[in-house]
């Protein structure tokens, strides 16, 4: 097993308010690892600083080995980590094919900003996000308009366009969120492709049943600090865990 990301009692403060703090994570290669935890409990802030969106007050980050703690999102981009693209990064008036060809040729510099881009080029382009297109389970709606998608369709391109950058660490923020629940499978299966193709996955979600099927680790964070981390059996037989949840029961949070 090799470790792919480690933070180190990472901190974050607003003000005078600590939202993070004193958090150890190891993510393993190839795993899917979740955090969660009940509302405010630190994660998408945790998220955002393993990004790099979100700058930490204390304590470090590594990924491979290689020290990123300062490094901003674009950098960690360039060895191998991406997050989901957001749903209003969407191009809602171009075709799925259109979007993913757009981010097919962000990634590669070299081309997107040569004035001699040839149509070979243009042709590699279309034939790589059009693979794409079918790994994320949109294959048949290459044509169809954004805007016309439904939003688990659309969120799914938001992992797709991430994948477009070969990440080998792509990190997911509430990916179900605000999805019907017959969108759920589609994610579900996607998200378990995603790691049968040796992505390493970092999970950031509310609905359990998804975490509790998907996951090989789970770490639960609760008011900025990880109460518990372990396997899906693990962490839903932990009683401090179900404490922390307010007696909700880990299915219904
Ligand atoms: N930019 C900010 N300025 C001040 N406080 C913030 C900021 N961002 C987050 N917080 C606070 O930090 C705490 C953790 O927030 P965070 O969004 O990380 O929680 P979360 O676990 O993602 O919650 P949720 O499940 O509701 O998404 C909350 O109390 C929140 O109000
Ligand atoms: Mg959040």
């Amino acid at each position: 097993m090799t470790t792919i990301l480690r933070g180190r009692n990472i901190g974050v403060t607003f003000g005078k308010f600590q939202a993070v703090r004193d958090v150890d994570l190891d993510i393993e290669t190839g795993h899917v690892h979740s955090i969660i935890g009940p509302n405010g409990a630190g994660k998408t802030t945790l998220f955002n600083v393993l990004s790099g969106r979100q700058r930490l007050t204390a304590g470090r980050i590594a990924i491979d080995e290689t020290d990123v703690t300062a490094q901003p999102e674009h950098l960690r981009s360039r060895i191998g980590m991406a997050r989901s693209f957001q749903i209003n990064s969407l191009f809602w008036t171009f075709s799925v094919l259109e979007n993913m060809r757009l981010a097919v040729q962000a990634r590669d510099y070299r081309i997107a900003r040569s004035v001699l881009r040839s149509d070979a080029d243009r042709s590699e382009e279309v034939s790589v996000a059009t693979s794409l297109c079918v790994s994320i389970g949109l294959g048949d709606q290459l044509h169809a308009v954004v805007d016309h998608l439904s939003h688990g369709q659309q969120r799914r391109l938001e992992i797709g366009l991430a994948l477009a950058s070969k990440p080998r660490l792509l990190l997911l923020d509430e990916p179900t969120s605000g999805m019907g629940v017959d969108d759920l499978p589609a994610m579900a299966s996607l998200i378990r492709s995603l790691k049968r193709d040796g992505y390493t996955v970092v999970l950031v979600e509310h609905n359990m049943n998804l975490v509790m099927n998907l996951s090989d680790r789970i770490t639960v964070m609760h008011q900025g600090r990880v109460l518990a981390g372990g396997s899906p059996a693990e962490i839903s037989s932990d009683g401090r865990v179900r404490e922390a949840y307010l007696g909700k029961g880990l299915d219904r949070a």
